[in-house]
């Protein structure tokens, strides 16, 4: 499945991107895509099992670009606008080549968080990479739990993982079976992995680790700055 889109972002730059289900994962320069198709997913506690043969859906892009490309590529903190996220979409940005999943979740989802540790590799986080404020957030690994940030990038072989937002649906992401306890989360095509939708990995996956997040802050209530831990202070 392969999704191909044109956007002229809010700066004028231009954005072109390609997303196929299960790529390898290559540099992802000058993206910023939003899945509209996983709207009001993540406000429900529970989905039916009769709800299969529900599809991945294409993933669509908006876009906006601030700064440059090649101000990125060298690692320039870049801000995301996430306001129009709406409880169970996605938005994937570039931060210094590689993806981050921007991921809005309901206070429903978020409530739940807890009740799988058990079935987690690493649930405390201990062994993963993320900054010590995002550890010390336990379950949530975020700043702020309504928004999830984390790199693309399953910690086996790299793939970008799939978003599998919908909780107990065996069939949606390409036929695969999630299982009947699924709590919502991303599914890694390439060998199967798969974490919850704070991006811990489940035990006995090919993948060792749970995603690694970057540092990130927030200057307004939904702009995310990607690369920093604080704003700087201004004099
Ligand atoms: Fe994700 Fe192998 S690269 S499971």
């Amino acid at each position: 499945m392969s999704n191909d889109r044109v956007d002229r972002g809010a700066h004028g730059v231009l954005h072109t991107a390609a997303v196929t289900a299960g790529e390898s994962l290559l540099p992802v320069e000058g993206v910023e895509e939003v899945d509209h198709s996983r709207r009001h997913l993540l406000t429900a506690a529970t989905v039916g099992i009769g709800a299969v043969g529900v599809a991945f859906a294409a993933v669509p892009f908006i876009a906006s670009w601030e700064p440059s490309a090649r101000a990125k590529a060298l690692g320039a903190p870049v801000s995301v606008d996430a306001s129009k996220l709406e409880d169970g979409q996605m938005l994937k940005v570039a931060y210094r080549g590689q993806p981050v999943f921007v991921i809005r979740r309901s206070k429903s989802v978020v409530a739940a968080l807890g009740n799988h540790d058990d079935l987690l590799a690493d649930p405390k986080s201990e062994d993963s990479v993320q900054p010590d404020y995002i550890k010390a957030s336990g379950a949530d690994r975020s700043r702020t739990p309504d928004y999830w940030v984390g790199y693309a990038v399953c910690t086996h072989l790299g793939c970008s993982p799939l978003g599998a937002f919908e909780p107990n649906n065996p069939y949606q992401v390409q036929g695969t079976d999630l299982g009947q306890n699924w709590p919502g989360g991303f599914y890694c095509p390439c060998h199967g992995s798969k974490y919850d939708i704070s991006g811990r990995v489940f035990k006995s996956m090919p993948a060792p680790k749970n995603l690694p997040i970057p540092s990130y802050t927030f200057s307004g209530d939904a702009r995310i700055v990607i690369g920093e831990d604080e704003l700087p202070k201004s004099s």
